[in-house]
């Protein structure tokens, strides 16, 4: 194991235009703040609030991120797939083996080996293998070539998938956040040098539903007929973004930041499970 410490941080869900504003302006004086080291982001929305385009990626890797992850929404466009060849883009770990892509690799930061697992849950989510032997295998696999830290993205719905993840890698990975509902929950925590955030909440409108116009969703709850989710041109954004200071593999401070574009912002510590 290195003993060097390493800074990286986390954002989930990035919705559209707006998601992807709130990078542009924040990310790069965020990282010199916190002195971090390695951003980590999931941009399964980040297009249109679906999937990904080539341009929306150069966008965010310019933006500061150095790797981004997936989810369900992870092949909306389809251009995306040759990128998997050529960018940093993780998918999540457990689709199919034919699957293009992969949901887990090794970095280098600052000489810490530092491994990122992108999982997806099963509840209300497409078919893939299951999450917590395929997030074992993966693990397993990522120890053995080396890593000295380990950072999961759980992309799911249920909190219940996510804390089993959680109390099942305790004290082995650095840390394990959830994405895909949009709405962060508050039990930030630290288990046995384990970050735990049961959802860090979605990056772009939060005026909206899921950063979503609120029409459509409204008319389909009213009178059962859906139609396309559009992400707002104008509205209120947020930036939520967790920043792991992290020490021979254990993560030993959490920061929880909300940045609001009206320049507000809010800070929450992880509390340490003791
Ligand atoms: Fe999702």
């Amino acid at each position: 194991m290195s003993s060097k410490k390493i800074t990286l941080a986390f954002i989930g869900d990035i919705v559209g235009k707006p998601g992807r504003n709130m990078l542009k302006a924040h990310l790069k004086d965020l990282r010199e703040e916190f002195g971090v080291d390695f951003v980590i982001a999931n941009y399964e929305n980040a297009s249109h609030g679906f999937g990904l385009t080539s341009k929306n990626a150069l966008e965010l890797f310019n933006a500061g991120v150095d790797v981004m992850t997936g989810g369900n929404h992870s092949f909306d466009k389809k251009e995306v797939l040759p990128l998997f060849e050529s960018m940093e883009l993780l998918r999540p770990h457990n689709y199919p083996e034919a699957t293009p892509g992969t949901g887990k690799k090794l970095y280098d930061v600052k000489g810490v080996k530092l491994g990122v697992l992108n999982i997806m849950g099963h509840y209300t989510m497409p078919m893939v293998d299951n999450p917590f032997t395929c997030a074992r295998q993966a693990v397993d696999e990522l120890k053995a070539e080396g890593a000295d830290a380990i950072f999961m993205d759980i992309h799911a719905e249920a909190s219940s998938e996510k804390r089993a993840m959680m109390m099942m890698f305790q004290g082995e990975l650095s840390g394990i956040i959830g994405t895909h509902t949009h709405v962060a929950t508050d039990d930030f925590q630290i288990n046995q040098g384990t970050a735990y955030l049961s959802d860090i909440g979605m990056t772009g409108c939060r005026d909206n539903v899921i950063g979503m116009e609120a029409k459509i969703p409204l008319q389909r709850f009213l009178t059962g007929v859906g139609g396309h989710f559009n992400v707002p041109d104008k509205c209120k954004k947020i930036l939520q973004i967790a920043i792991l200071e992290i020490e021979e593999g254990a993560c030993v401070k959490g920061t929880k930041l909300k940045i609001f574009d009206d320049g507000r912002r809010m800070e929450t510590e992880a509390w340490q499970e003791s």
